[in-house]
């Protein structure tokens, strides 16, 4: 007969402090990311998003959080960087996202990470090029989360592979 059993998995991470450890391209993309955030249109939920995402062409693309009046038609600002960058540059594979958020007169002491829906969107692209993405999250203070793969922060995700 079999056991039941608890399974524990886990979720995976670094942490930097010192942007100088970062190549230029790197910290190309941090900046971008950030002054994405400008261009948010978020008059609903007054949370604004930048994200920036790289390509293999060594080619930035950003996007900010669109939102409606019909709330669930808008969309997070790593998809409109992700699909603004695969409508625009097809041929092209993304290395890496960066995103962040307007910490200003937000009560948040921790970077925030990207929504669930996010993280499988990525991995869509991920599994398109068959290639891990890099994902910087900028927090409240500069620190930066690295995270090499959104599988390490997405377990027991839907995989493509699933529908073949
Ligand atoms: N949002 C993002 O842009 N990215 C995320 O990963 C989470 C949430 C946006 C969606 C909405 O415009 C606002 O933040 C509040 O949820």
């Amino acid at each position: 007969m079999i056991k039941s059993q608890h399974v524990n998995l886990q979720v995976s991470f670094a942490i930097e402090t010192n942007w100088e450890t970062f190549n230029i391209l790197e910290r190309q993309l941090l900046l971008k990311a950030k002054k994405a955030v400008q261009t948010a249109y978020a008059p609903y939920s007054k949370f604004k998003v930048g994200a920036a995402v790289l390509l293999d062409n060594n080619e930035i693309i950003t996007g900010s959080n669109q939102e409606n009046a019909t709330y669930p038609n808008g969309l997070c600002a790593e998809r409109v960087a992700l699909f603004n960058a695969s409508a625009n540059y097809p041929e092209n594979s993304i290395e890496a996202i960066a995103l962040t958020i307007d910490f200003v007169g937000k009560n948040l002491d921790q970077p925030v990470f990207p929504c669930g829906g996010c993280r499988q969107s990525i991995l869509e692209y991920e599994e398109r090029w068959s290639k891990n993405i890099k994902i910087y999250v900028i927090g409240p203070n500069e620190e930066v989360v690295i995270i090499d793969t959104v599988k390490d922060i997405l377990p027991l995700a839907f995989s493509s592979d699933y529908l073949k």
